[in-house]
């Protein structure tokens, strides 16, 4: 039956301890097709695709390949049968070189069964030009870009030869030249015969590349359409299940105050840098990756030296030489790389969302139970889905882990808010709500600071831009004059005076 697809999965259903999590889902794929998977952050497309790799047992259900029933018990089980995949998590030893990456445990044996490195090295050189993946094999990795990274990490697939390769979300931290250049590799191993799953948060990079796309919903398979049906809107629809999605308007009202000011910001990484910041004002900052925008704000933040400027709060000079002292101002501040550095996975969500805002009684006693009802009123707001605060957090979806992450920056109750990308993993759904949240906030008299590769999201979301290219600020946007070309034109390095 169904010979004709390289993999039909049929009736899927899992459940963790008790909770249905997939239930009678199908999925099938063609060699030579890239099948999207889509659904909003916990909707099961990793477990799904778990399912496949044989990480996760289904509880019920079947799966074919080639026509053939196959019993998947364990990732070994499924890498024999040709089954790949790149997780969501990069994966890579940090310390080991490129080529060691590539063939870590299954290294070619020279004579006395040694590694003949040489034969290694060059083997990974061959398989990153076919990738035309252009990296020197002998570099660390966590030299790379995270971007290089994950090209690495489809590199170590590919050294196996797969018939079927799962992508999971492999370009939710990549920028939009980057996934350019993926999405490229991508076609070229399409026309090689491979079979590709593709899940992503991300619809132009969708309509772009399917050929088909599977959408579920709360663990249920609600439908698939083929690359002349696949809309925007549609999709959407089917994910969330109603036709009136909301749509964000921002008002672009802000004060004239100024409640951050920075002048001629120097350290190693940035030159020069200077705005002013307003009270209720979202000020978006573009930029290529490595053009300075993360490095101004962990200048700002104290969490990287400043060798020369000055930094105003509320018009008085602060010399913030560490975080602690910065949130002291009650600035607060969410790193891009927010998995290394901002979750204790193995906690409980509650106390991930309330840690930075510790309730204390009248009597100096931990208010237990304040600490939690914050968390559950950021859970509902952020609409993470869990079996409640009590869910470590290691258990959730990546998204929702996203989620949590941003809910305790907004939980923080600061006066000016940094966010390196703040919606980098989360659905489209889910996106719309942090920008209203973000919007509240401002209402409030907050100034926000959001830092973002996606230009669509800066265009909607901000009241002003800066553009930075090489370490400097290069352009500056009012709302009226915002647009794409000019945004890319300062961000390669044009200045303000070739454009106008
Ligand atoms: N080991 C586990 N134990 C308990 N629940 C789990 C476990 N793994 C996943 N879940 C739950 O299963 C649901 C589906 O998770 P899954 O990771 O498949 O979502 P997803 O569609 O990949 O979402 P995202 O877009 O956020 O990555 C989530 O509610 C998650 O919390
Ligand atoms: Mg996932």
């Amino acid at each position: 039956m169904q010979s004709d697809h390289l993999l039909f999965m049929k009736q899927i259903t899992k459940r963790f301890n008790g909770v249905p999590v997939l239930t009678d889902v199908d999925f099938s794929l063609f060699g030579g097709e890239v099948h999207v998977l889509v659904g909003e952050n916990g909707a099961g497309k990793s477990t799904l695709m778990n399912i496949l790799t044989g990480s996760v047992r289904a509880d019920e259900g079947e799966l074919w390949l080639d026509g053939q029933k196959a019993d998947i018990r364990t990732p070994a089980d499924a890498r024999a049968l040709g089954i790949e995949i790149v997780h969501q998590e990069l994966m890579l030893a940090p310390h080991l070189s490129v080529a060691e990456n590539i063939y870590l445990g299954k290294e070619p044996l020279g004579a006395f069964g040694k590694i003949d490195w040489k034969r290694l090295n060059s083997d990974a050189a061959r398989l990153l030009e076919e990738l035309h993946i252009q990296l020197d094999v002998h570099t660390q990795v966590k030299a790379l870009t995270v971007a290089q990274r994950q090209l690495v990490e489809i590199a170590k697939v590919l050294s196996q030869n797969p018939k079927l390769l799962i992508l999971d979300e492999p370009t939710s931290a990549l920028t939009e030249s980057e996934t350019d250049l993926l999405l490229q590799r991508v076609e070229l191993l399409k026309e090689r015969g491979i079979g590709i799953v593709y899940i992503s948060h991300k619809m132009d990079e969708i309509t772009r590349i399917a050929d088909r796309a599977t959408v579920l919903r709360d663990g249920r398979y609600i439908g698939t359409l083929d690359r002349e049906e696949i809309e925007i809107q549609k999709i959407i629809e089917m994910m969330v299940g109603r036709k009136d999605v909301i749509d964000y308007h921002r008002r672009h009202e802000f004060s004239n105050e100024p409640v951050l000011e920075v002048r001629g910001l120097s350290n190693h990484t940035i030159r020069d840098i200077g705005f002013t910041l307003h009270r209720g004002e979202i000020l978006g900052i573009a930029g290529l990756m490595g053009s300075g925008r993360s490095e101004t704000a962990r200048a700002i933040f104290g969490i990287d030296k400043v060798e020369r400027g000055e930094i105003f709060l509320d018009g008085k000079q602060v010399h913030i030489t560490h975080p602690r002292k910065a949130i002291r101002h009650r600035m607060g501040f969410a790193p891009e790389d927010r998995k290394d550095q901002a979750l204790f996975l193995r906690m409980a969500l509650w106390p991930n969302i309330s840690i930075s805002r510790i309730f204390k009684n009248k009597w100096g006693i931990r208010d237990i139970r304040g600490e939690k009802k914050l968390a559950e009123e950021y859970r509902q707001k952020l609409r993470i889905r869990t079996t409640g605060i009590y869910q470590t957090v290691q258990r959730l979806s990546g998204g929702n882990q996203q989620k949590a992450v941003i809910a305790r920056w907004l939980a923080t109750d600061p006066k000016i808010l940094i966010l390196d990308e703040p919606t980098r993993g989360i659905d489209v759904g889910a996106k719309t709500e942090i920008y209203e949240l973000l919007s509240e906030l401002t209402d409030k008299g907050v100034s926000v600071i959001v830092i973002s590769s996606e230009l669509h999201e800066l265009l909607a979301v901000a009241d002003r831009i800066l553009v930075m290219c090489e370490g400097r600020i290069t352009g500056e946007l009012q709302h009226s004059e915002f647009s794409q070309e000019k945004i890319m034109s300062y961000a390669v390095g044009h200045t303000m005076e070739v454009i106008v």
